[in-house]
């Protein structure tokens, strides 16, 4: 999407660590006019799907998925980062390693809003190591859920998460796909 690509050029930093740093417009600091535009591109690309609710992760995804729920006429429901271990039987769990910052993160939805007769959009900023994608895959599984695809504003193509996330069969929609960046050179695929 060309829109999303000339902002990241023009306010994307490029980081030490294969960081790019869009905290002034996509997961700090939040250009909802372009997320609009971003919702409107996935609507297009989704058209007939039948999408009944997008499926997002805390914290960065929900800003988009809200806004491009608003676009479909969707509900939006996100997983949520929990600290709470003892929560067996409401809710279906899973566990996210990240990459990044190390760790693993407990990550639990409820099962009251994930239904076997959804049809699922996932949505969320980037796509890296996959690691925050495949929760949701793996919580929609156990709900019965489908996944029809998943919406991510900015691919990091070097990286292995869209590959392993498309070879499980998930359509993956990444509005910007960057296939190379070193700082002061950024280059789209
Ligand atoms: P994944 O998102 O594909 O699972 O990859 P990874 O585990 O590598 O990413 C860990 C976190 O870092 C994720 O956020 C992800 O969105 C974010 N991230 C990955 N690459 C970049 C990048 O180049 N720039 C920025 N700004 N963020 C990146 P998180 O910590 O899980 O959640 P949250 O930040 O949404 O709360």
């Amino acid at each position: 999407m060309k829109e999303l690509e000339e902002r990241i050029l023009r306010d994307g930093i490029v980081e030490d660590g294969d960081v790019l740093k869009v905290d002034s417009f996509l997961n700090h600091q939040m250009d909802v006019e372009l997320f609009r535009a971003m919702g409107k591109e996935w609507v297009r690309l989704f058209d007939g799907e039948g999408i009944n609710k997008i499926f997002t992760i805390e914290a960065s995804g929900i800003g988009i998925a809200c806004v491009a729920a608003l676009e479909f006429g969707v509900p939006v429901v996100f997983a949520k980062k929990s600290r709470t271990r003892n929560i067996a039987g409401e809710v279906y769990h899973t566990e996210v390693p990240s990459f990044t910052h190390g760790g693993v993160s407990d990550v639990i939805v409820s099962k009251r809003f994930l239904l076997p007769s959804d049809r699922l959009l996932l949505i969320d900023d980037f796509l890296a190591n996959g690691a925050a994608l495949e929760g949701l895959i793996g919580l929609a599984e156990q709900a019965g859920a489908t996944v029809v695809g998943a919406g991510i504003a900015v691919e990091k193509a070097f990286q292995p998460g869209g590959e392993r996330i498309r070879a499980k069969g998930v359509r993956v929609e990444s509005l910007a796909r960057i296939k190379s960046m070193t700082s002061g050179q950024l280059e789209f695929c």
